[in-house]
């Protein structure tokens, strides 16, 4: 038996789309999601009992973690051994380093690392269509978060098209001080603002084209969020951050997914480095990443 560490990625959304809300509840979107080199780390070891510990990295808010029982990766795990019918057992250990509540799907990346991690130590050879299925169930992100890269995402945002992408984009992720945002909050304050929205969600056509010219400047023009008004009115700072950025000399800034994080298109690493010095000055977390890079994936296997 032996110890499985499997790593997940955040993600960007490059373009997020939303239509107005379904009958279920939930917003169409149209969305391009795009994996970016931050990280989550889930490592697994064999054991007759269960038990999920989590570790923040220093930029991590460790005091907005879920409580121990009530997190996604306990759910990933109750999800996976019901389709095996088989019991929940193992030592989870969490390490975060993506942003917790932040639009980056850092919840979403543990619950398909844990997936992953889980379906090698129970040696259960999940079918990944079955995984994907287990995923979707979980929450909107989470193939997004099993599959990574750079992909289409439509219905809720489960329904998955890869997009090739060989650019190399450089961003700085720049985590806001103070609370994260709950998604749902954004999306009623986003159903507040756009009484009139369409059922029919942005399409993505501009930004696609943008990622097949490897162009940092066309992406940055092509960058689109609809949750954006909604994060900006719930927490007024972020228009402050995204300005500072732009004016730093980024492409483009926009809100992650719900937010609060920001993100912003820079031309290359350099550049990148540059932009985030600068927003050092008024912002406790300033990150670089690059993407797209891989869903989630094994990284060691230790003999135990
Ligand atoms: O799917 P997930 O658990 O991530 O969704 C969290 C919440 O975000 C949902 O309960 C819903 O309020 C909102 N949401 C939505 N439309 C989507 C995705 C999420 O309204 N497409």
């Amino acid at each position: 038996m032996s110890a499985v560490t499997v790593r997940a990625a955040a993600k960007i959304n490059l373009h997020l789309g939303v239509g107005r809300p379904r009958p279920d509840g939930f917003h169409p979107l149209v969305t391009v999601f795009h994996a970016v080199s931050l990280y989550d780390d889930v490592t697994v070891t064999p054991a007759d009992d269960w038990q999920v510990t989590t570790h923040a990295a220093g930029h991590v808010d460790g005091a907005a973690l879920p409580d121990a029982g009530d997190n996604i990766v306990d759910r990933a795990a109750a999800a996976l051994a019901r389709h095996h019918a088989r019991p929940v057992t193992g030592r989870v250990e969490v390490h975060k380093s993506i942003p917790v509540a932040g639009g980056m799907a850092g919840g979403s990346a543990d619950a398909a690392a844990a997936l992953v991690a889980l379906d090698r130590v129970w040696d259960l050879g999940t079918s990944d269509d079955d995984l994907l299925a287990l995923a979707a169930e979980l929450g909107s992100d989470v193939p997004f978060s099993l599959v990574g890269g750079t992909a289409l995402g439509e219905g809720r945002g489960e329904l998955l098209t890869p997009v090739a992408d060989d650019g190399s984009w450089w961003w700085v992720v720049v985590r806001a001080a103070g609370d994260g945002l709950s998604t749902p909050a954004v999306y009623r304050r986003y159903d507040e603002l756009r009484p009139d929205a369409s059922p029919e969600p942005a399409p993505a056509g501009v930004p696609l084209a943008a990622l097949e010219t490897r162009d940092p400047e066309l992406l940055a023009n092509a960058l689109h969020n609809d949750l954006q008004a909604a994060a900006v009115d719930l927490r007024p700072d972020l228009a402050d951050t995204i300005a500072t950025g732009e004016a730093a000399g980024a492409l483009r800034g926009l809100v992650s997914g719900s937010g609060p994080t920001c993100v912003f298109l820079a031309r290359d690493a350099d550049h990148a480095r540059e932009v985030a010095g600068e927003l050092r000055d008024g912002h406790p977390t300033v990150l670089v990443a690059h993407g797209p890079v891989a869903g989630a994936h094994v990284v060691t296997v230790e003999a135990g």
